[in-house]
C-alpha cells in the first residue's frame, strides 16, 4: 500500500509535510495503519498491523518513532488488544489487555509516553465496570482523544515558541521532531514551522542524526515537502558552524523530561547544548506535558534504550557496512542534557525558564485532562 492520499479526510489538519494526522497513524476497524518511517525517504508505504504484537515490532523496528507518536501507537496498540480479546469471558479479556500494554510499554524503555499513555489506559480498565464491549470502545475513544491532543498540543507549543526567534533567524535542530514524530505539527519542529510562517528569512540547519540518520531522512524530507529552506549537515559540523556564526539557535525536542528539567533526547543533543553554551547560543526544548515525568527527579533516573551494535556497523538503517562487524560497538539512543544548559522548555502551557521544577509542575498541573 503506497500514497500520501490514503486515509485522507479533508477535515483533518495539514500538519507538515502535506500529511494529516491520519495519514501518520490510523487507528480502524480491526488495525493500526503506521506510517513506515524505516522506509522514507525514498517510500511512503504502510504497515498494518492487524495484531497487537505487531504494533510492539513496528515500535521496535522505528517504523513509528519519535515520544508523542509512539505513546499514541501504544495507546492503539492497546485498543487493537481489546478488540481482537475474548468478549466473552471477562478475566481472559483483561489478562490479553494487560499482556498488550506490558509488551508495549517494553517496546522502548526511554520515552515516557509510552508507559504515560498506556499507564492511563490500564487505570481506565481497572475503574470501568463493562461489559467488555464498553471497555473496548472506551479504550478506543481514549487512543483517538489522546492523538488528537497531542495535534492540539503541538499548535500550541508552535504558538508559543515561535517568537523566541527573530528576523533571519538559522535554527539547528537535532532528530525528527515533526509531523512523523508527533502525529501534529511536531515539538521543536512544530515551533520551526511556526518561526517560518510568522517570517520567511527563517531557515534551518538540519543535523543527519546519527546513526539513523532521522534528520537526513526524516526532517530533511518534511521541511522539504513544505519548502522551507534548510541545509543538511552531519553531526560533527555543529562545532565549526557555531564558531563561524551560522548558528543564532538550537531547538530540539525531548523523549522525557525530569522533574528537575534534565532533558532525555536524541544522542548527540547532550553535545549541541554545551556547544551552544561555548557559543552563547539560546538552546531550547519543546516538548508537551506529556513528556514531562514528575516522577523521575534527574535525568539519571531515565533508562537510557541500548540499540543494535549493527546500526552503527552501518550507515541507514539498511546501509551498506560502515565498520568491521566484529568491532565492539556502543549504540545509546539518547542521552541526557542536564537542565543547567537549557535556556527555555517551551511547552503547550508556554514558555519555562529556570527553575524548572516550579514551572513544569504547574504545566502539568493545567493540562488537560484525557478521558474516555
Ligand atoms: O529514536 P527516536 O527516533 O524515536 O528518537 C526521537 C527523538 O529523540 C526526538 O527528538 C524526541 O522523541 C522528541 S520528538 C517529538
Amino acid at each position: 500500500m503506497t500514497g500520501t492520499t490514503f486515509m485522507r479526510e479533508p477535515e483533518q489538519p495539514d500538519v507538515g509535510g502535506g500529511l494529516t494526522p491520519n495519514e501518520i497513524l490510523l487507528l480502524g476497524d480491526g488495525e493500526v495503519v503506521i506510517l513506515d518511517q524505516t522506509q522514507l525517504p525514498t517510500e511512503v508505504t504502510y504497515r498494518r498491523c492487524r495484531e497487537w504484537s505487531e504494533v510492539v515490532t513496528a515500535i521496535s523496528d522505528l517504523a513509528v518513532r519519535g515520544a508523542p507518536a509512539i505513546g499514541i501507537a501504544g495507546a492503539m496498540g492497546v485498543a487493537l488488544a481489546a478488540q481482537n480479546a475474548d468478549h466473552d469471558d471477562v478475566d481472559a479479556y483483561r489478562s490479553e489487555v494487560a499482556r498488550a500494554a506490558q509488551a508495549l510499554v517494553a517496546s522502548r524503555p526511554t520515552a515516557v509516553n509510552l508507559p504515560w499513555a498506556i499507564g492511563r489506559q490500564l487505570a481506565l480498565l481497572e475503574e470501568h465496570p463493562g461489559p467488555t464491549e464498553a471497555m473496548t470502545a472506551s479504550l478506543r475513544i481514549f487512543a483517538k482523544r489522546l492523538h488528537t491532543a497531542e495535534v492540539g498540543r503541538c499548535r500550541a507549543m508552535a504558538a508559543h515558541g515561535a517568537p523566541l526567534f527573530g528576523h533571519g533567524a538559522q535554527i539547528l535542530t537535532h532528530c525528527n521532531t515533526g509531523a512523523l514524530a508527533t502525529g501534529g505539527v511536531g515539538t521543536a519542529l512544530g515551533v520551526i514551522r511556526a518561526a517560518y510562517a510568522a517570517d520567511p528569512t527563517v531557515s534551518v540547519i538540519v543535523d543527519e542524526t546519527r546513526p539513523l540518520l532521522q534528520g537526513a531522512r526524516l526532517t530533511a524530507w518534511e521541511l522539504a515537502r513544505d519548502e522551507i529552506p534548510f541545509v543538511l549537515v552531519t553531526d560533527s559540523m555543529a562545532a565549526s558552524l557555531m564558531a563561524d556564526g551560522f548558528v543564532t539557535h538550537v531547538i530540539v525536542g525531548a523523549d522525557r523530561i525530569a522533574a528537575n528539567g534534565d532533558v532525555v533526547n536524541k544522542i548527540g543533543t547532550y553535545g549541541l547544548a554545551v556547544l551552544a553554551r561555548a557559543h552563547e547560543i539560546p538552546f531550547y526544548v519543546a516538548a508537551p506535558t506529556s513528556t514531562i515525568d514528575l516522577a523521575t527527579p534527574t535525568g539519571a533516573d531515565v533508562i537510557v534504550e541500548e540499540r543494535d551494535p549493527a546500526e552503527v556497523h552501518h550507515i541507514g538503517l539498511f546501509g551498506r557496512p560502515a565498520a568491521d562487524p566484529k568491532s565492539p560497538v556502543r549504540n545509546p539512543a539518547f542521552d541526557r542534557t542536564p537542565h543547567a544548559f537549557v535556556s527555555a522548555i517551551i511547552t503547550e502551557q508556554g514558555v519555562h525558564r529556570a527553575p524548572y521544577g516550579p514551572g513544569l509542575r504547574d504545566a502539568v498541573d493545567r493540562s488537560a485532562p484525557l478521558t474516555a
